[in-house]
């Protein structure tokens, strides 16, 4: 008998358990074993129906997504699957935890399905770039219909046992999933076994209707591959006999699996989960933390606030006066508010939630705080004074976090006793959304402090990256060669237009020149003001950020900055004036403006952002080139399907990435120096994911 299978009996009804910890994937071990557990009970006439249930947390979550990379292994899950529905004995699927992909498409092989009530069911694929390739596509619409399927297999977001129930995906929800499922059993024991149509499924949608729908889904996919073609699939079902389909859904499936998207979303998927795993949290474990404090209640403190409190966690927003500390709760009010309008949560859960936010402008309530995070103005001596009142209000034990973006923290703690306890949390804005945190270490933070950081972010439901401390710290850092790349090509000829339609094009949610907009022109212009007498004289400065500025526009708020806005609209418009200002910079600078083609622009503007990362990398900044991936796709709106931008220097070859830079570098040596790093792996286009570990 297998490991991972087991049967047991009860009377004629056989149970088959899958036991594969953490979640049960249906790997070759497994579908082995099932494989062996249908030769074993097809010829037993004692048997006359079979039960399929899993052990632990949940019914099978998937295939296994680490046995892609190589190659397939027999049995196959559609020949596994196919088994367990020609079998002469009704096999009922026991689901609970989370039923998806490949564990959804066992699920559907077998003739009934019974699931406990909170139970999540779906068919993700998609967000690994591929489609269901074990008859997911073809047999769901058979169950469900047309609207239903398109949904489940083009999104991969996955529905509650009562939904999947009223899809018709499954035939009954419970709240004693055991006995239940064993009642069902007895029941349908020697009864005729019920079997999919395998004609063509039927639906009342035209060709013009399934075209239409197809561009629905193209555009909402936003240049991923995926859901488009499991759209087409999908469409085949409502065409061909099931027997074809399937046949066709596995060729989509073996070319969707190769190609660089899907290798990206894979990646994106497991950087995801060893970004919380850095080597230097080995040695930490995290203290209880139960009372948090936040020092500032303006946009930042307040979404740091929400997403704190929305944890558990109780606690403390400290401003300056009554009058802020009221601003400020009523900012975390309106945040919970608008999530009781998406759905997120219940008036009753807002209600314990805010229950639990105190808002004061008495700094000595800091006290009693188990961790304090200061969230005020980005000006070190700003954060100073509030690190000067922490020194003494705070317990000398308690752990004091900053939210700096681009300070190094240092600067401005070294009053504070016991500094091994100081770190950086950097969240980004809306805090209560965005779901990524730099845990920014000093060279005292102590592990345990580091760690209590790592599981704070994780019971906020955010993803944490380690970073060391530079200007900006991983993100910010790269995000300053890419503006700085964005702006040259802006002097050079290239339009803002054409660089944020290039950028899009490539799957940026927005180009550069529209996230300055938005974010606003004027911190940045204050910023290079404070750092000309130290600007590198070598180094080219464009200036038309500041001209912008000058001529008194700062961006989307005021309707003009880079592009011109109407009122109340966020759509970016030609700005006649901007553009005159920046041909009169160009003839100012002698420069002859270029042509640039779009790919041009994006290869430079990928080159230094990776150029950056590597001296990141060599810097020991960040750890692994996961790491900056998991920031830029988590932090900055970098294409998951790209898998971030050091997974796509792999995937466009990194002797193409380092060629790039060089003649980057080559024509301003001033501005621009090619990292030891990039010249290492580039020099023999080796892998950044080689430096995963
Ligand atoms: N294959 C291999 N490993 C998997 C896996 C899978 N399908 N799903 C999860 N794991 C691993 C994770 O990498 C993690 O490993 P680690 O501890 O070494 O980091 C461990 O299982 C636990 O996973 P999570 O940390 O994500 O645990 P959660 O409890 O937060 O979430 C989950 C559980 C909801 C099941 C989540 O892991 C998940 O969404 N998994 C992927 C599900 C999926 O995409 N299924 C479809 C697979 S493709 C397929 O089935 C193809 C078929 O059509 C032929």
């Amino acid at each position: 008998m297998s490991d991972v299978v087991t049967i047991t009996r009860e009377g004629a009804v056989a149970i088959v358990t899958i036991d594969n910890p953490p979640v049960n994937a249906v790997g070759q071990a497994v579908r082995q074993g099932l494989w062996d557990a249908v030769t074993t009970l097809e010829p037993d006439t004692q048997v006359e129906a079979v039960i399929l249930a899993c052990a632990g947390n949940t019914f099978i979550a998937g295939a296994d997504i680490r046995e892609f990379d190589g190659g397939s292994m027999e049995p196959w899950l559609a020949d596994l699957i196919d088994r367990i529905h020609s079998s002469a004995k009704p096999w009922i699927a026991a689901l609970h935890g989370t039923v998806l992909g490949g564990g959804l498409e066992t699920a559907l092989g077998c003739h009934y399905r019974i699931a406990d009530r909170r139970t999540k069911i779906g068919l993700p694929e998609v967000s690994l770039g591929i489609l269901p390739g074990a008859g997911g596509t073809q047999r769901t619409p058979r169950l469900t219909g047309a609207a239903a399927a398109v949904q489940l297999v083009t999104t991969g977001v996955p529905v509650s046992a009562e939904k999947a129930l009223e899809f018709g995906l499954i035939d009954r929800v419970t709240d004693d999933l055991d006995a239940d499922t064993m009642t069902l059993a007895q029941h349908a024991a020697g009864q005729p076994v019920p079997r999919l149509d395998p004609a063509p499924a039927e639906s009342n949608l035209s060709q013009d209707d399934w075209d239409n729908l197809r561009k629905q889904v193209e555009k909402q996919a936003r240049g991923q591959l995926s859901p488009v073609r499991a759209f087409d699939a999908v469409r085949l079902a409502f065409e061909t006999p099931l027997a074809e389909g399937m046949d066709a859904e596995r060729d989509i499936f073996m070319e969707l699996k190769e190609t660089d998207q899907s290798k990206a979303l894979r990646h994106a998927f497991f950087a995801e989960r060893a970004v919380g795993k850095p080597a230097a949290l080995k040695s930490g474990t995290p203290r209880d933390i139960s009372r948090l404090a936040v020092i500032g209640g303006g946009l930042m403190g307040s979404g740091i606030a929400t997403a704190a409190l929305s944890a558990g966690y109780t606690t403390t927003i400290v401003e300056q006066s009554a009058e802020a500390a009221t601003t400020a709760r009523e900012r975390v009010a309106g945040n919970l508010a608008s999530a009781v309008k998406r759905g997120k949560i219940t008036e009753e859960a807002r209600d314990a939630t805010l229950d639990r936010l105190t808002t004061t402008d008495d700094f000595d309530a800091v006290a009693d705080a188990d961790l304090i995070i200061e969230a005020v103005f980005e000006e070190s001596d700003v954060k100073r004074a509030v690190f000067d009142k922490l020194a003494t209000a705070a317990r000398p034990d308690a752990i004091l976090a900053t939210n700096t973006s681009y300070i190094d923290p240092t600067t401005f703690t070294s009053q504070v006793p016991n500094p091994e306890r100081i770190m950086g949390l950097h969240f980004f804005s809306p805090a209560h959304i965005m779901r990524l945190v730099e845990v920014v270490r000093t060279p005292d933070t102590h592990p345990d402090v580091l760690a209590t950081g790592f599981t704070m972010a994780k019971k906020m439901r955010k993803v944490a990256v380690l970073s060391g401390i530079c200007d900006g710290f991983i993100g910010n850092r790269i995000l300053g060669a890419y503006g700085r790349m964005a702006g040259y090509l802006l002097e050079d000829g290239a339009s803002a237009a054409q660089i944020d339609g290039a950028m899009k094009d490539f799957g940026m949610p927005m180009g550069p020149f529209e996230m300055f907009d938005m974010a606003g022109l004027q911190i940045g212009y204050s910023n290079r003001k404070r750092e000309a007498a130290t600007r590198d004289p070598q180094m080219r400065y464009s200036r038309i950020a500041d001209l912008i500025v000058e001529d008194g526009a700062t961006g989307q708020k005021t309707g003009r900055g880079f592009y011109r806005y109407e009122q109340g609209s966020r759509a970016a418009l030609p700005s006649p004036e901007t553009e005159a200002l920046i041909s009169a910079e160009r003839a100012e600078k002698g420069i002859t403006p270029r042509s640039f083609e779009d790919s041009e622009i994006v290869a430079m503007l990928h080159a230094v952002q990776v150029n950056e990362a590597a001296k990141i990398l060599q810097e020991g900044i960040a750890e692994r080139p996961l790491d900056v991936d998991v920031v830029k796709m988590m932090g900055y709106g970098y294409p998951r399907w790209r898998g971030g931008p050091m997974q796509e220097a792999d995937a466009r070859g990194t002797a193409q990435v380092l060629s790039t830079m060089q003649s980057i570098a080559d024509a301003d040596p001033g501005s621009w120096h090619v990292a030891d790093l990039l010249q290492e792996i580039g020099g023999k286009n080796g892998r950044f994911a080689d430096l995963n570990t």
